[in-house]
């Protein structure tokens, strides 16, 4: 296998470019930049005035450092920010907290937004959130206020070795397709819906591409039926098969538009995380993983409208004993178990740059 050796051995020689250039404004880890919905966002919302997709009131962030809500949508932290912890970077700063002229747009940056899809209209009764678009329009600010600072090869280099987490999908389903009254439900049949969402990643991942994005890690879908918001739709509170299957199957045709673009665009490495069967085996046998609860939120506020852990919501006992928080979201303990199982798999850890004095890892 030549060409994956000359790959590493050209990022490695960019890597120490770039470094010479610029060296007191570089990450020591990758630099990544994070796209992404309610459980990636660590605090966009928190600056959108009118969005009706908040957490930044107790008792979100209850066992994040400080204590306190930080606009993140866990009790703790995100499994964005456990990834970074376990790169040994910091957890990139929400977009919105940056000013162009920050050098901390260099070492990475958080897109993600509450209640943001893959298409516009996903999310609509927020009144204010981030779709894909809005997230991608974003960076592409984020590479100008690059080019200003380091140059535009260097910008174009930073780019080409950062790695990109996206992660989108799930309110285009939980905050539109499963809400009758809205018109993509109507319009729709599940089958056309899916072929809409992977038609506009198409479109979404081709512009990340042309803005410099190489190595892209997609986090697949989880099996949002098993989630208390829908699970309180069955009449005895098992998870919804019909949402179940619906996920597979995006998940099933997002892997295939991923290999598709990595066998169109020179040097893209688009990774599928194929997380769906960890995360419902963490849902189907909890105490293999060290919980106990997986059927029921820790704020206990499983209902399909609202299901967000309020002030006067009355939380668990044991929070690391639930999987879930509220009706939508891991809980900080769960997003651990998330996170090892994305970064334990293989395509991902291939990615990384290394950090031996041997740059080339064994081919297999
Ligand atoms: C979302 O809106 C933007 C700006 O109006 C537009 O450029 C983009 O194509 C839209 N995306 C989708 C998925 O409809
Ligand atoms: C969760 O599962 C337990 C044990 O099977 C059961 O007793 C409980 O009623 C379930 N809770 C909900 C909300 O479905
Ligand atoms: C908590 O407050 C919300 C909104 O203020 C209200 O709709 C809800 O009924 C309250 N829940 C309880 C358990 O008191």
């Amino acid at each position: 296998m030549a060409t994956p050796c000359y790959v590493w051995l050209w990022l490695l020689v960019t890597l120490i470019v770039t470094k010479a250039v610029v060296p007191q404004v570089m990450a020591d880890g990758p630099v990544t930049f994070i796209f992404g919905d309610s459980l990636t966002d660590v605090g966009n919302n928190n600056y959108l005035q009118f969005s009706l997709a908040k957490s930044n009131f107790p008792w979100y962030g209850v066992d994040y450092p400080g204590g306190r809500p930080t606009g993140r949508f866990t009790n703790g932290r995100t499994i964005g920010d456990i990834v970074a912890e376990k790169l040994g970077i910091p957890s990139p700063p929400p977009y919105l907290s940056l000013s162009p002229s920050d050098d901390a747009i260099l070492r990475g940056v958080n897109y993600a937004s509450g209640g943001g899809g893959i298409l516009n209209e996903t999310g609509i009764y927020f009144i204010q959130k981030m779709s894909f678009d809005d997230q991608i329009n974003n960076f592409k600010k984020t590479k100008n206020a690059m080019k200003v600072k380091i140059g535009e090869a260097a910008a174009e280099t930073l780019c080409n070795n950062a790695i990109y987490f996206v992660g989108m999908g799930s309110n285009d389903y939980v905050n539109n397709f499963l809400q009758p009254f809205l018109p993509d439900a109507q319009q729709y049949s599940p089958d056309d819906f899916i072929d809409l969402l992977t038609a506009t990643l198409n479109r979404q991942l081709i512009r990340l591409y042309n803005l410099g994005a190489r190595k892209v890690v997609f986090n697949g879908m989880g099996p949002l039926g098993c989630i208390p918001s829908q699970r309180v739709k069955s009449k005895k509170g098992e998870c919804l098969e019909r949402v179940n299957e619906w996920a597979m199957q995006y998940n099933s045709q997002v892997s295939t538009l991923l290999r598709r673009l990595n066998s169109r665009l020179p040097a893209a490495r688009f990774t599928f995380a194929e997380t769906y069967h960890a995360v419902l085996d963490l849902i189907q046998n909890p105490g293999k993983y060290g919980f106990k609860i997986s059927n029921t939120s820790c704020c206990n506020v499983d209902t399909s409208v609202g299901g967000l852990c309020l002030p006067n919501s009355s939380m668990c006992n044991n929070r690391r004993e639930y999987v879930f928080w509220d009706a939508f979201h891991p809980t900080d303990a769960a997003n651990v178990a998330l996170a090892n199982e994305l970064l334990s798999y293989p395509p991902f850890q291939k990615l990384l740059p290394s950090k031996a004095p041997s740059p080339a890892p064994s081919p297999h």
